[in-house]
């Protein structure tokens, strides 16, 4: 652990490898049901944008910062404190390390609806509701043709894919997606090469979690949520709709998948907009 920020007993620092262990376990102990290899992943992206709080050297509260190698993109997440911790202001005081950390940066967030008001107050601004649905569905025995392994593709192709449907080039967390944060990584490719899908899917706490599915079509979106399940027995999936997005709705809803909660994505000030209808699934909560 490296030192960032002292006083008498309470102090900020940056994560270690190890630590983010112990940041994965907060976010199960939150139900926050975290891919099995997020913390190794996640790091990869941005090794000095994971935080934890030590109270007499002890760990009782964490946050991600996460700024997109080589942008001004950064994602805030794992906002947690230790429940007998709560109340006494040491969130705040991460949230303000971690701001600092993004200082220059479009940031973004998925809020639990609670703290939505507090996230304002720190120069938030809520652009649409997120939904996450979860159930059960099967891989299909006939796989369409056009669905292909990421990990087949150039990934100049997949970084500019991807980059329509995020805020930049997402090269470090593509590469660390594809090899160690998923279990499968698939896109949906055209016979002359355009790429027009791409859907992943990591084994969770509980069940499986897809992030990213990005489509053109909710045909394609369908394609690739099937072709990503492991096996033709039942699976049990969570993802996290965007909610404009109403064919991804109703895709939710035709599978019969349950929707039981919703987030607040905000972001520090406008932008140009995503394309949500083509957002069936974000990445993942923590890194957007
Ligand atoms: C959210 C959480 C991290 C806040 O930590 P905390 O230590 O309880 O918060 P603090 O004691 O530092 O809050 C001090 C004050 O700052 C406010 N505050 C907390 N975080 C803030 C933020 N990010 N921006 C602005 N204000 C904030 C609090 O509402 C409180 O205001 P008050 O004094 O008017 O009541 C904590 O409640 C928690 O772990 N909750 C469960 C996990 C969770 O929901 N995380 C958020 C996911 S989006």
């Amino acid at each position: 652990m490296e030192t960032n920020n002292t006083n008498s007993d309470f102090r900020i620092v940056t994560a270690s490898a190890k630590d983010m262990n112990w940041i994965s376990t907060m976010t199960k102990l939150q139900k926050w049901n975290p891919g099995l290899k997020d913390a190794v992943a996640f790091h990869l992206v941005d090794p000095n944008g994971f935080f934890i709080g030590l109270l007499n050297d002890k760990p009782m509260c964490c946050i991600s910062a996460v700024k997109y190698p080589n942008t001004t993109y950064g994602y805030i997440g794992c906002y947690i404190v230790e429940e007998n911790y709560r109340g006494k202001g040491y969130g705040l005081r991460i949230f303000k390390h971690a701001m600092d950390y993004l200082t220059g940066c479009y940031i973004g967030l998925d809020a639990v609806i609670s703290q939505q008001k507090n996230y304002e107050k720190s120069g938030f601004q809520f652009a649409h509701a997120v939904r996450r649905y979860i159930g059960i569905i099967q891989r299909k025995s006939q796989i369409c043709k056009n669905i292909r392994y990421a990990k087949d593709i150039s990934m100049d192709k997949i970084v500019e894919y991807d980059a329509r449907h995020s805020f930049c080039q997402r090269t470090h967390f593509l590469a660390s997606w594809i090899h160690v944060g998923t279990d499968q990584c698939l896109v949906y490719i055209e016979d002359d090469g355009t790429i027009r899908g791409l859907g992943g899917i990591r084994l969770a706490v509980d069940g499986y979690r897809v992030g990213p599915l990005f489509a053109e079509t909710p045909e394609i979106a369908e394609n690739l949520l099937y072709a990503l399940c492991p096996s033709e027995s039942d699976t049990k999936v969570d993802f996290d709709v965007p909610e404009p997005n109403s064919d991804g709705i109703c895709l939710a809803e035709r599978l019969n998948l349950q929707h039981i909660e919703e987030s607040r994505r905000m972001y520090t000030g406008a932008r140009t907009k995503l394309p949500l209808p083509n957002i069936f699934a974000f990445a993942c909560t923590e890194l957007g």
